[in-house]
């Protein structure tokens, strides 16, 4: 049988079209039409007027904190249950991140944690400029209520979007309640461009702003002048003609995400010691991956020796982020909180989410987990 994968790409519609397309135009070096198109057709999606199509998430959240003038010296607050990449980025512009823990109800940011964990970096005499808020799992952050700490702190908010594409906050599509947003069309994302991102705002200047930057910074002349710093990090138009054609059918992907999400609860929702992912009232997931909670006195194995039941059925599950406070790399900066992301660091298991994922597959991840127990 073969291997069930965490969240696989998924070719479903145009993509071979669309990037036949695009080299038979000869549009292949680096820029092009499709890159126009994706940016528009992306951004209407995500409803936000501006977008810039970049190499990568992390690119996108690089320059969303370029573009603020953020760098040496600041100081920026991130999520602290997180991929690597959105405090990476942080270091990227020369700042330093101190990480908030979530909330038990969302998973996200904690809005009261933060307000106090920002008046103490204050206090201390830092410079504290911006907030990585990071969409978890799919689900957004409680932008309301972060809104408004950012407000009475006087710093800016970054929503790293990079797993909610396609997800709602109080009605209103995934990527527009930050000051800039990044979306990453990674391989294992709800839609990929093999490696891609986007940055978007409602700020017309900054995104024109990544927008140079993402080029190298090439001033408007013929020879190559340059004033300021720039990157390597535009997106090509092979990659672009690949996102537009995924891009169409993002709904029905967000509703098979959910779908499997909804089904793994289904099957597995009464079993003693599994709990999940809670969806928070103000929004609707993308479900991007579901994620299982498994206390190991209740259920009778703990999720490590899950995973491994699964590994050994050539099934692939992974831990949930290991908490930014617990890594290595980060153990000198500030913390505020971390009990919440530690504890579902040790009993949190995501398991195979992918939209290609078949009914037969599902029901063997689920017969694996329960034959788990000891
Ligand atoms: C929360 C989060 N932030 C940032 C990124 C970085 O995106 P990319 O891999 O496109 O650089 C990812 C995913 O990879 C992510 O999950």
């Amino acid at each position: 049988m073969p291997r069930v994968y965490l969240s696989p790409p998924h070719v479903t519609g145009r993509e071979a079209e669309l990037v036949a397309d695009a080299i038979a135009s000869n549009w292949i070096a680096p820029l092009g039409p499709h890159v126009d198109a994706f940016e528009a057709e992306l951004a209407h999606v995500a409803g936000v007027p501006y977008a810039v199509a970049l190499s990568s998430g992390t690119a996108a959240l690089h320059l969303a904190l370029v573009v603020l003038g953020i760098g040496g010296g600041d100081e920026v607050a991130c999520s602290g249950f997180t991929f690597a990449a959105s405090a990476n980025a942080i270091t990227y512009s020369g700042a330093t991140p101190f990480f908030v823990d979530a909330t038990e109800g969302t998973w996200t940011l904690d809005p009261d944690l933060l307000d106090r964990a920002i008046t103490s970096r204050q206090d201390a005499g830092a410079s504290v400029r911006a907030v990585v808020a990071v969409d978890l799992y799919g689900q957004c952050c409680d932008y309301d209520a972060l809104v408004e700490v950012c407000a009475r702190h006087d710093v800016v908010l970054v929503q790293d979007a990079a797993e909610s594409l396609g997800a709602t906050y109080r009605g209103e599509p995934a990527g527009g309640q930050g000051a800039l947003a990044a979306f990453s069309f990674n391989g294992n994302k709800i839609i990929t461009t093999s490696g891609g991102g986007m940055l978007v705002s409602p700020e017309r200047e900054w995104v024109e702003h990544a927008r140079k930057l993402s080029t190298q910074a090439r001033e408007p002349v013929a020879h190559y002048e340059h004033v300021e710093i720039g990157f390597n990090y535009r997106m090509s138009n092979l990659l672009a003609a690949l996102g537009r054609a995924q891009l169409e059918s993002l709904p029905e992907r967000v509703a098979t995400r959910r779908r499997t999400r909804d089904r793994y609860m289904e099957l597995l929702g009464d079993v003693p010691g599994i709990s999940f992912m809670p969806e928070a009232p103000y929004g609707t997931t993308n479900a991007w991956l579901t994620c299982v909670v498994i206390d190991p006195a209740a259920f009778g194995a703990d999720r490590e020796e899950v995973r491994l039941a699964l590994e050994a059925e050539d099934i692939e599950a992974r831990p949930l982020w290991k908490p930014m406070h617990l890594q290595p790399i980060f153990a000198a900066n500030h913390a505020f909180g971390g009990d919440v992301s530690a504890r579902l660091f040790e009993r949190g298991l995501c398991v195979p989410s992918g939209s290609s994922l078949s009914d037969e597959d599902q029901d063997r991840v689920v017969e694996t987990i329960l034959r788990a127990r000891r």
